[in-house]
């Protein structure tokens, strides 16, 4: 039980990593804040988690969300012990296709969402000497070149991440951050899908991309989210961990 009786807002947890994330903390003894924009697929979650689950569904570009997720938490838990940031929009667009306002969605959804939530969190984090984890993504480093308004946030999720932990570690606040690379959830196989590979694509992908010879799981991902959750990481703080099946950083594969 690592995570025994913490309150754990996880944001984007009706589906994928977020909703392994939270069935993980679950079963390590958390109650958990399921939050996302699908009501139907939320509400499974909650049902599938019983009494240590709570549901918030809110559209992070509204700016009145923030408060809206840490009320729901508070009158469900009566306290906060950590915020996962990892609800994100996955629009593909690149120089020449992006608009003001899909920019402006994308950094709204994945970057000053995430940052609000944490001030409106803040009080509750502090008394419960809590922490925050930042979920990124590889893409951060620079990124596919489809995804350009989302690499540049996850980008800004890394300097906030570390920005925060250098302000605020007297207050015994830390803030963690976890790079994915490719994970396997609904999402990514569907967008995949949209974007040209052929159905069971996971199944034909090549040794470049995955090593270990299958796709990553939410499940593994989960795992590794619950240590940066607990007490078990402290104190550390102001960590960027990616999480591939290959090094990221100078990677030069075989021509
Ligand atoms: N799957 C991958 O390969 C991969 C790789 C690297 C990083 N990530 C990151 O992991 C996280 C989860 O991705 P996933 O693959 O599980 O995707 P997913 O689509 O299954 O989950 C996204 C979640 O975000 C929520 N969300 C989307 N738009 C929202 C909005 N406007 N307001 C509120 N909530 C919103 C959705 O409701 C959903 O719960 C994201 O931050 C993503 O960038 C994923």
């Amino acid at each position: 039980m690592r995570l025994k009786d913490k309150v754990i807002i996880i944001t984007g947890s009706t589906s994928g990593i977020g909703k392994a994330i939270a069935i993980r903390a679950v079963a390590e003894g958390g109650k958990v804040l399921i939050h996302g924009i699908e009501k139907d697929d939320g509400q499974k979650v909650v049902e599938q988690l019983g009494k240590n689950a709570t549901l918030c569904i809110a559209d992070l570009s509204d700016p009145t969300t923030p408060q809206k997720i840490v009320d729901s938490a508070i009158s469900a838990f009566g306290k906060i012990d950590a915020v996962v940031n990892n609800a994100a929009v996955i629009e593909r667009n690149s120089l020449f296709q992006l608009t003001p306002e899909a920019f402006t969605k994308t950094i709204t959804v994945n970057l000053q969402s995430a940052l609000f939530l944490i001030k409106t969190a803040f009080p509750f984090l502090k008394k419960s000497e809590g922490c925050v984890l930042n979920i990124g993504s590889i893409n951060a480093y620079s990124g596919e070149s489809s995804l350009l308004a989302y690499s540049i946030g996850k980008a800004g999720l890394q300097t906030m991440t570390r920005n925060l932990a250098n302000a605020h570690g007297t207050d015994k606040v830390r803030f963690n951050l976890i790079n994915p690379g490719w994970i396997l959830t609904d999402r990514e196989y569907v967008d995949q899908v949209k974007k040209g590979l052929p159905e069971g694509w996971p199944e034909k992908l090549d040794k470049d991309n995955i090593p270990f010879g299958s796709m990553s799981t939410p499940e593994q991902l989960a795992a590794a989210c619950i240590y940066w959750i607990g007490d078990e990481s402290r104190p550390f703080t102001g960590s960027v961990v990616e999480l591939e099946q290959f090094s990221i950083i100078g990677r030069n594969p075989e021509k």
